[in-house]
């Protein structure tokens, strides 16, 4: 397979070979033009500071031109933009409006929110651990690694739990189309089928809430004006859809790849048991580790030089976030997993005026959920190998079948 049909591939990204090809065009081609089937071609970035560069100036790399899902066929470009809300979701609208609707989505992600919640979110994680089995068999991706980021982000948008069940389907049908066993009819329209439901699911709760005085974030978009104008029904919708995918979507992949990489580097496990305050770094490492983000892409605005190559103005650009999580020029021993790793300067949450709305979040979600984790089992064994979703958008773990063992003592931990 050539470099760029497996760039192309939403398989490939399920096999363990990427790493190796991004560390190959880091080195000899690290602004890649890269045919694409839908004829039009686009700029594949491999480099940390190139990444950089770009999230940090929106001016020039725009995210609503055509959205930031890497859209690489034809069917897929036209599908993806209408389904994402381009130019309504805060993910793909560019400054100066971005700012302002991002600071209506803003207060549950503060850092005193936050803190005021954390007591809340730790009984939320508490509550999944207390349905596992003591000893046994699970399937620590479906059984904890989604449940966990669902429960939170849905009591912060005051979803119902027996609704979860059907948002896990639909966002895995817009994050994972591109697998097989998600799929209903071709990759393009499953994720748009995805997307619609979660769309009708958000612009329903909008209807019901609208005028009423709750804090959840539905209900202030449903009363909230952005320059001057009240949000329109479709952009609160498309708003509600981004928090709930971004909370269920990315969070699990963090989570059940940092466990996955402590089960295979049992030093850095026991580093854990020693001392679990080490756990606000280790959670850093987590999402350097775990690729959740596969790629995001960006359309250039005007005609730019990077590392040599001239991109043009409308020139696509798609960003290889482990490429730039395993740069050699900013991390020392980059295929070494440390939980110890300072300073860690990893770009997993993104940079610049998008950077992550829901980073800190995800990481008091991550270290607690460690917590009980470590706190309550005193062995983890995994029981087959381990697969991988074949996205290149948003990747992580589709299965992790682990055999736990309850701690026998007040002493023992999972170490
Ligand atoms: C480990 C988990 C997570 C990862 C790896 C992650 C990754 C990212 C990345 C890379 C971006 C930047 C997108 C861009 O530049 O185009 C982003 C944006 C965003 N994330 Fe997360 N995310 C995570 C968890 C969450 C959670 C829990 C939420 C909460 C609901 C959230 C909400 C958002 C929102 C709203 C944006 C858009 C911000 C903006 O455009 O201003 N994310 N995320």
């Amino acid at each position: 397979m050539s470099i760029d049909d497996k760039l192309n591939n939403p398989a490939f990204f399920a096999t363990d070979e990427y790493h190796g090809l991004f560390d190959k065009m880091r080195t000899e081609d690290p602004v890649h033009w890269t045919q694409s089937p839908d004829g039009r071609g686009y700029w594949s970035i491999f480099r940390h500071a190139d990444l950089k560069r770009i999230l940090n100036d929106p001016e020039t790399f725009s995210s609503e031109r055509e959205g930031v899902m890497p859209a690489l066929d034809a069917e897929m470009s036209e599908i993806a933009k209408e389904a994402m809300g381009v130019g309504e979701n805060v993910l793909t609208i560019d400054p100066p409006r971005h700012g302002d609707v991002r600071k209506v989505l803003a207060s549950p992600f503060l850092p005193k929110a936050l803190a005021d919640g954390e007591q809340r979110t730790k009984e939320l994680i508490s509550g999944i651990f207390d349905q596992l089995p003591a000893h046994g068999e699970i399937d620590l991706v479906a059984d904890l690694a989604v449940r966990i980021p669902m429960a939170v982000i849905c009591d912060i948008l005051q979803l119902p739990e027996d609704h979860w069940e059907e948002m896990l389907g639909w966002g895995k049908m817009a994050i994972g189309g591109s697998g097989p066993e998600y799929q209903q009819g071709s990759a393009a329209q499953t994720v748009s089928t995805g997307y619609k439901l979660l769309f009708d699911y958000s612009l329903e709760r909008h209807n019901e809430r609208k005028g009423c005085p709750f804090s959840d974030p539905l209900s202030m978009m449903s009363n909230a004006t952005v320059g001057g104008k009240p949000m329109t029904p479709s952009e609160v919708a498309h708003n509600g859809v981004q928090l709930m995918l971004a909370g269920f979507e990315t969070t699990r992949n963090a989570f059940s790849g940092g466990v996955l990489a402590l089960l295979q580097n049992p030093r850095q496990m026991e580093l854990l048991c020693e001392d679990p305050k080490r756990l606000r770094l280790a959670a850093e490492e987590f999402v350097r580790w775990s690729d959740p983000v596969i790629s995001l892409m960006r359309v250039a605005t005007q005609d730019w030089v990077l590392s040599g190559k001239t991109v043009r103005a409308g020139d696509r650009l798609i960003l290889w976030f482990p490429s730039a999580n395993r740069d050699e020029e900013v991390f020392d021993r980059p295929y070494e997993f440390d939980v110890m790793r300072h300073p860690n300067l990893h770009i997993g949450l993104g940079a610049g005026p998008h950077f992550c709305l829901g980073g800190p979040l995800a990481k008091i979600e991550i270290r607690l959920a460690m917590e009980e984790l470590l706190e309550r089992y005193d062995g983890i064994e995994i029981t087959v190998p381990v697969e991988r979703v074949q996205s290149s958008f948003v990747g992580g773990l589709k299965h992790l079948p682990v055999k736990l063992v309850a701690r026998a003592t007040d002493q023992a931990r999972a170490c």
